[in-house]
């Protein structure tokens, strides 16, 4: 959470850094800064709020500055107040500091400088590390990097006294040619411009400008200056490394004529969906050929005697990690257990032998997801033993982020940037990688006959014009329909199997976005408890599909209807069943009951996403929340 942005060059670096951060608002907004240096001084500007707050500031300004960093925050520590708006400085005013994460031993840090005679002027935790690295320079600074520079070998010094996962960018009046960068835990990547160099949390914040970029890995110190860029380890030794190319395109993270980018991003599954058949399905395939019909794009001896498969994920990806259970049971027969990462890496399960690890998360920085594998991959390396070696997989739509690094094979989702805080196409592309993974177990498990891997694959390549119809024709009904819930306080969500997890999220994506209490049940579990809360102001959305639960899933729904609530219904077209059950009825095509969460979410998506636009709510941005959670 939180986004830094960094410039040197020669150009006026607040545009670039404020042009910057609105690339990177996605991962907090709690309030924005920048500072700059020219003529031997530091400027720092700061705004609480949304970055438009900074911008209004920045207007009627003079700045010639050519080096300077900025942040856009999500609060941890100290209220969302422009005091504890990034960056920090230290006592002179000629230093700053922005950072994203934590620094878990500010406590302690903060009464050691105090002590001192240090003075705070925040509650955040970043706070002690402008003072710390005044600190070291106003000591003498001796130490591996100091002939490269005073600053860079301060920031070092200091660096070892933080514990916490963070990413810094440091600046100071008195080194007006240097930047100095620093990643721990936290994601920072440098982009290689001609003269000119950037830093940022996020590659779109680079990408108008250079494709060429470096991710920082952890453990590592860079330095930033007009001439070029050089990296080191906290140790202080000299790293060789090369920027990669980036595909991303400036034009992929516009608006594109919509209103909000979540409306763009859920016009855009279709094609999603397209791109992961073109990516992950075989040309030449039939049922009589000696090669599986999927190509995973990587080594498939990771899945010899894999007896079972273990999920971590948090929010949306634990969702469809739920989604992705049911399709490795059903399509392959491998057991699957579904952990939420905050909880499995303080209380993991018992060490399963021949188990696949996967981790699922669209950024790839989730801090939970990927302390979660971390621990799993070092729990089973120190194990040494050959059936609990770690097998790892990560399922990401950032294959360039932390968890790429983490873990030796990924899948990637191909979903393009998300910008919209509350995952969409990113769901869809996630579900999607099940498949062919599930696919994959099958055929190499021999759990489906050729047929039925014909069948299935078959029906996957008719999805994304289904998907086209269903979004079509209900873009105008959704938006008709979320007229009569602009008052509504609750909403209770339900399904069964493989589409339980679309009502949690169904329940989600309304909660996040609309602020309207929302909660998912198991269809069957209502009459267990939820259905106490039913009455004619509880709308029931009941996503009932033909198949193994579609009786269970009306008569759940005819239950609550004699409970008075309003029935809203994502059911087959022109049947007269789910006609009688539901007062309204939101109409997906009938196919495979395994390829009915790829429609049946997207009517979920079209009401919380109208809901929200009615009420008048930043949909891209909703409140408290980020796109990119990297704190625990
Ligand atoms: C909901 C949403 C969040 C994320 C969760 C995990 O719309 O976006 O619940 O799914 O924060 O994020 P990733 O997938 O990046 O690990």
């Amino acid at each position: 959470m939180c986004g830094i942005v960094g410039y040197i060059g020669t150009r006026t670096a607040s545009n670039i850094l404020v042009e910057g951060l609105r690339k990177l608002e996605y991962r907090g907004y709690d309030s924005a800064g920048v500072a700059t240096l020219s003529e031997g001084q530091l400027n720092r500007v700061r705004a609480k709020g949304k970055l438009q707050n900074l911008q209004d500031k920045l207007d009627g300004l003079e700045d010639s500055a050519r080096v300077g960093i900025g942040h856009t925050r999500w609060a941890t520590h100290g209220k969302p107040e422009e005091h504890n708006a990034h960056p920090h400085t230290d006592g002179s005013g000629r230093l700053a500091v922005v950072q994203n994460g934590i620094v878990e031993n500010y406590r302690e840090l903060r009464e050691e400088l105090i002590a001192k005679g240090y003075e705070f002027k925040s509650e955040t935790d970043t706070e002690v590390i402008p003072h710390l690295i005044a600190d070291y320079l106003a000591k003498g600074v001796e130490g591996p990097l100091a002939n490269e520079s005073i600053l860079l070998e301060a920031v070092r010094q200091a660096v070892g006294d933080l514990d916490g996962a963070f990413a810094l960018a440091v600046i100071s009046a008195d080194f007006p040619d240097e930047l100095v960068v620093v990643r721990q835990q936290a994601p920072l990547a440098i982009g290689f411009g001609q003269g000119e160099f950037f830093c940022a949390s996020d590659t779109p914040a680079i990408v108008p400008h250079t494709r060429a970029v470096l991710p920082l890995d952890n453990g590592e110190l860079a330095m930033l200056t007009p001439l070029g860029v050089s990296i080191y380890d906290f140790t202080g030794r000299r790293l060789k490394k090369h920027p990669i190319t980036l595909s991303i395109s400036p034009t992929m993270v516009e608006k594109q004529g919509f209103k909000h980018f979540m409306l763009k991003e859920i016009h855009e599954q279709p094609g999603v969906v397209r791109t992961c058949l073109e990516n992950y399905l075989s040309t030449d395939w039939d049922p009589t050929s000696d090669h599986s019909p999927i190509n995973l794009g990587l080594d498939v001896s990771l899945l010899d005697g894999v007896e079972h498969v273990q999920i971590v994920a948090c929010g949306t990806s634990w969702h469809a990690s739920l989604v992705g259970k049911h399709l490795l049971e059903k399509l392959a027969g491998i057991p699957t257990v579904v952990h939420y990462a905050s909880e499995f890496r303080y209380s993991p399960t018992p060490i399963i032998a021949n188990a696949l690890t996967i981790g699922v998360t669209q950024s790839g920085e989730t801090a939970d997801t990927l302390a979660a594998l971390d621990m799993e991959q070092t729990r089973r390396t120190e194990a040494g033993k050959p059936a609990l070696e770690p097998r790892m997989l990560g399922i990401t739509n950032r294959p360039e982020s932390s968890l790429g690094r983490l873990v030796p094979n990924v899948m990637a989702t191909h979903a393009g940037i998300e910008i919209g805080v509350a995952a969409t196409k990113t769901f869809v592309a996630q579900l999607m990688t099940f498949y062919f993974l599930a696919l994959e177990l099958a055929y190499r498990r021999k759990t489906l006959s050729g047929e039925q891997l014909v069948d299935i694959i078959d029906g996957m390549r008719q999805v994304p014009t289904q998907m086209e119809q269903v979004i079509e024709k209900q873009e105008d009904y959704t938006e008709e329909l979320a007229h009569s819930f602009t008052d509504t306080q609750d909403f209770i969500f339900i399904g069964r199997g493989i589409n339980y997890p679309i009502a949690l999220e169904g329940a989600l994506k309304l909660k996040e976005i609309s602020y309207i209490h929302a909660e998912g049940y198991p269809a069957g579990e209502m009459k267990h408890g939820p259905i106490a809360l039913l009455d004619a102001k509880v709308p029931v959305v009941a996503i009932a599909v033909p198949g193994s639960v579609y009786d269970k899933v009306l008569s759940n729904a005819q239950e609550a209807k004699a409970r008075d609530a309003q029935l809203i219904g994502v059911a087959p077209a022109n049947d007269l069943e789910a006609e009688h059950t539901f007062d309204t009825l939101l109409p997906v095509p009938t196919v495979d009951e395994l390829l009915s969460p790829l429609l049946t979410v997207l009517p979920l998506q079209l009401l919380s996403y109208h809901i929200a636009a009615r009420r008048g709510l930043d949909v891209d941005q909703p409140r408290n929340l980020a796109k990119s959670v990297t704190v625990e």
